[in-house]
């Protein structure tokens, strides 16, 4: 009876894939800015972000511009979105760091599995010089420019069955990120590793083309994957982040009093998002708890052999990413490295 209850609760907070505002049609004249992402547009650190952005460019600049917000890959997924930026069609997105290794590796970094212990280490390196300058990894040879990191969480490895040690996941098949640090992640357990597009998951969990899935607990409740897995092994193995993108032909294009409201709104809304990431992730854990999904928490010598099992990952690209990024990447943790 309570998980009944649970669930429509949560269907209730869930709502649907549509977004979470009406989305009233730009006026003639108004400058349109479009925002297009990959998740749903609430109870998720990014479609949280999207909403109240757009909730807020909306109402401030009213008459001068309107941002209209295209959740869970209604318009483009994150391959796409970024050629669409490129082409002068989309305004604003906010692809995963680990999808942009088209364009650059200079963002592998953040995607070596067991680097930052919680988002507090993460945004003590991305608010550092090394971290800024990250940034712009695509402006010179791109023209995007990064107009700031955004954070979901770390991100737990699920299965069809108990995963505690790495041997659990031998033979399993994983989808992934377009992330070739990502595939060696899931290969060092054994496993194998398929690259999917995020709205594909769903589906290749439910017909069994993979086995499991590795993602934040937002992403996992709000992109329903609990509906067909057991439960989540809370590894934290790997850091869920975005970059905001814009154009600097767009950016340079706007008249200087919208170009400077429209930054304005976007890193206040920003700061207040990011702030909100770790608690949006934590009630989400809970909400997931609450309909019956189980969360399994690692001992300390049950999440070593995980750790211990990913260091070759890192030594296979330390050489291209460079050790001085990597340590000072790890410098932001609180505690010592592993
Ligand atoms: C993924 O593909 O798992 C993520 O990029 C989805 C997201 O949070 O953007």
């Amino acid at each position: 009876m309570w998980r009944t209850f649970a669930a429509i609760s949560l269907a209730m907070v869930l709502g649907s894939a549509a977004p979470a505002f009406a989305q009233e049609p730009c006026k003639p004249g108004e400058l349109v800015i479009n925002f297009s992402h990959v998740v749903q547009s609430t109870v998720d650190p990014k479609g949280d972000f999207a909403t109240m952005l757009a909730e807020r460019v909306n109402t401030e600049m009213d008459g001068k511009a309107c941002m209209q917000v295209f959740p869970y890959s209604q318009l483009f997924d994150d391959d796409q979105v970024m050629e669409a930026m490129l082409m002068g069609d989309m305004e604003i997105a906010a692809p995963s760091l680990s999808k942009l290794e088209a364009y650059t590796h200079r963002y592998r970094v953040f995607d070596l599995p067991f680097l930052f212990e919680d988002i507090d280490a993460v945004d003590r390196f991305t608010q550092s010089e090394k971290g800024q300058e990250l940034l712009q990894a695509m402006s010179d040879e791109y023209g995007v420019v990064g107009l700031g990191y955004l954070y979901e969480g770390l991100k737990h490895l699920s299965a069809g069955r108990p995963l505690v040690v790495p041997s659990d996941a031998n033979r399993l098949k994983f989808p992934v990120q377009n992330s070739d640090v990502s595939v060696a992640m899931i290969e060092a357990m054994g496993a194998s590793a398929q690259k999917l597009e995020f709205r594909e998951v769903y589906g290749a969990l439910q017909i069994g083309v993979v086995d499991g899935q590795e993602n934040s607990y937002s992403n996992i409740l709000t992109s329903r994957f609990f509906e067909v897995q057991d439960g989540v092994t809370e590894t934290n193995h790997q850091l869920l982040a975005y970059v905001v993108f814009a154009h600097q032909v767009w950016l340079d294009s706007l008249d200087a009093d919208v170009r400077e409201q429209f930054l304005t709104i976007f890193n206040e809304t920003l700061q207040e998002a990011n702030a909100q990431a770790a608690k949006t992730n934590e009630e989400n854990r809970q909400r997931l708890i609450d309909v019956g999904y189980a969360v399994r928490e690692l001992t300390p010598e049950q999440r070593a052999k995980w750790v211990d099992l990913m260091r070759p990952v890192w030594r296979k690209f330390e050489e291209e990413i460079g050790v001085d990024l990597i340590e000072a990447a790890e410098a932001a943790n609180q505690s010592k490295p592993d």
